[in-house]
């Protein structure tokens, strides 16, 4: 088995094979557009008799809800296994089979960071009328395991980006039409093209530029075309050569957007909130303790953000440049407390851009 994966690679074969014959722990970013398994019956037709191009590949096929089960969980073992430690999944799917994949992965051991919808600005209608015009898709965001830390998250970025507002759950984005579908011979390349818009989101929020992304159904080759153009690297595998090849072509004529130091965002100064804003986001609470490292000094902290130790009350800062004896303290980069989630001691700075 190879130890370093060879970036920029298109794989033709089975997605659990092939993902088995990567090294373990190799990849930063996995999104995954797997077979949503639609069940479809018979050609749909519009209400003048002209039929709709909807999706009913060879390879959206399952035999029964127990078969797709198997696929997904086999699928999704061989995913986590090749994840890093700090790496997160990305899976689309819609209501035909997102609830299966949710609870098969939570199963497994993924914790799940969000379900993020995307709304169809322009979905396809309902075409017999007798529900709903179903007008989203769901995306399962997920880290490997509850305890996993240090994954990315563009926080400022995403927040920045979004006129200083953070940046929600429900997504709206059209589907893909127009020059953006690529076609051969007058027809659709692919019948479940994603829009690169969608994608553009999901790799600049939760990925860094370098970053190997895996996409394990490529189909059309949105994923990694999206990759290139954002400076990230990529592994993808379809079953089908024909899709291999449409990805490829796709890939090799992208220019890739010129890259923005990531530095620009380490350098900026965290966000200037109080500590009161951190207890009254309920972050940290009245009654717990914070301390010093390396020192036996220990503060309890009150509800409105002072801290007290050894009869002093007073701001961190304060509190911090009594106790160590110096001519002053910066408090978020001096006191710690107690992160559970992790089992481990925390700068309390981390919990600035939280309470943000
Ligand atoms: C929903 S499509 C992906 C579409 C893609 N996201 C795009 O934007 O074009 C799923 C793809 O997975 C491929 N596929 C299905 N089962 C597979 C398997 N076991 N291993 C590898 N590829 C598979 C299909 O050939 C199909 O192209």
């Amino acid at each position: 088995m190879s130890q370093n994966p060879t970036l920029n690679s298109f794989m033709c074969g089975d997605c659990v094979e092939l993902m088995n014959s990567l090294p373990e722990k190799c990849i930063d970013l996995i999104f995954a557009d797997p077979p949503y398994n639609m069940q479809l019956e018979g050609a749909l037709q519009r209400p003048d008799s002209t039929e709709v191009d909807s999706v009913d590949d060879h390879w959206d096929q399952f035999t029964s809800l127990a078969e797709y089960d198997e696929f997904t969980k086999s699928w999704l073992l061989a995913a986590r296994r090749v994840l890093k430690d700090s790496g997160t999944l990305w899976v689309i799917g819609s209501y035909h089979n997102i609830y299966r994949v949710g609870s098969i992965l939570q199963d497994i051991g993924y914790w799940i960071l969000n379900d993020v919808v995307w709304i169809k600005n322009n979905p396809m209608p309902q075409m017999k009328g007798v529900r709903f015009c179903n007008a989203q898709e769901t995306m399962l965001w997920a880290k490997k395991s509850q305890q996993s830390s240090g994954y990315t998250f563009n926080y400022r970025g995403a927040k920045t980006g979004n006129e200083d507002l953070q940046m929600r759950s429900d997504w709206y984005f059209g589907i893909c039409q127009g020059g953006e579908r690529i076609m051969v011979d007058g027809k659709k390349a692919h019948s479940t093209q994603k829009p690169e818009a969608l994608l553009h989101r999901v790799i600049s929020t939760t990925s860094k530029h370098g970053d190997l992304i895996l996409d394990p159904f490529c189909g059309s080759g949105t994923t990694v075309a999206v990759a290139t153009k954002l400076g990230r690297n990529f592994i993808t595998i379809d079953r089908e050569e024909r899709y291999i090849n449409i990805a490829r072509s796709r890939v090799e004529q992208i220019v890739p957007t010129r890259i923005v130091s990531e530095a620009e965002w380490a350098d900026a100064p965290p966000p200037r909130i109080s500590f009161a804003s951190v207890v009254e986001s309920g972050l940290l609470k009245a009654g717990q303790q914070l301390k010093i490292k390396n020192t036996n000094f220990v503060a309890t902290i009150h509800e409105d953000g002072s801290i007290e130790s050894q009869g002093v009350r007073g701001s961190i800062h304060k509190v911090g440049t009594i106790l160590l004896k110096q001519a002053s303290c910066n408090g978020w980069t001096t006191w710690h407390y107690y992160d559970e989630v992790n089992s481990c001691d925390r700068l309390i700075n981390d919990l600035r851009t939280k309470s943000e």
